[in-house]
């Protein structure tokens, strides 16, 4: 049976998951309106991702005997002064959830859950990749400053994770 504490903060970490995937589908959404294709393909490969981060906790909750209850999930920001503030806005949402991560794995050492625990570092090391390719993005739109075709370039770039899928 799943510890209590444990569920609750899984149950939240649904909802930070698929609050993730609205946040990037709304990064999209905006890339879209830019005519940047290959950077809107990028951010809806990533809110995909998200889901089935997701998904991964909510298996988890079931396989343990625990419930999954969702919450509601607000509404993201729609807009953006710049691709490089849309993705430094990815790369402050990415840290915020590594620390949410590490919280639950703090949390599921101090209740002695070894599963948990083993559950949780996929998404450690997942974290490691998420941060560190948001911030290879971000450290390429800052060298392109206003020029458009390194834009453009990028652009064509990111769009080949979009291709894959
Ligand atoms: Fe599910 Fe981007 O962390």
């Amino acid at each position: 049976m799943l510890n209590r504490k444990i569920q609750e903060e899984f149950n939240k970490q649904i909802n930070e998951e698929l609050a993730s995937a609205y946040i990037y589908l709304s990064m999209a959404a905006y890339f879209e309106s830019q005519n940047l294709k290959g950077m809107a393909g990028w951010m809806r490969v990533q809110a995909k991702e998200e889901q089935e981060h997701a998904m991964k906790f909510y298996g988890f909750i079931n396989e343990r005997g625990g419930r999954v209850q969702l919450e509601s999930i607000a509404g993201p920001k729609t807009d953006w002064k710049s691709p490089l503030s849309a993705f430094e806005d990815a790369h402050k949402h990415e840290i915020h959830i590594t620390g949410r991560i590490n919280g639950l794995l703090e949390l599921a050492r101090k209740e002695r859950d070894s599963a948990a625990e083993i559950f949780l570092h996929w998404f450690v090391s997942e974290q490691v990749e998420e941060e560190s390719n948001v911030t290879e993005i971000v450290a390429k739109l800052k060298m392109i400053g206003e020029s458009s075709s390194g834009l453009l370039y990028l652009d064509k770039e990111l769009g080949k994770r979009g291709s894959k899928d």
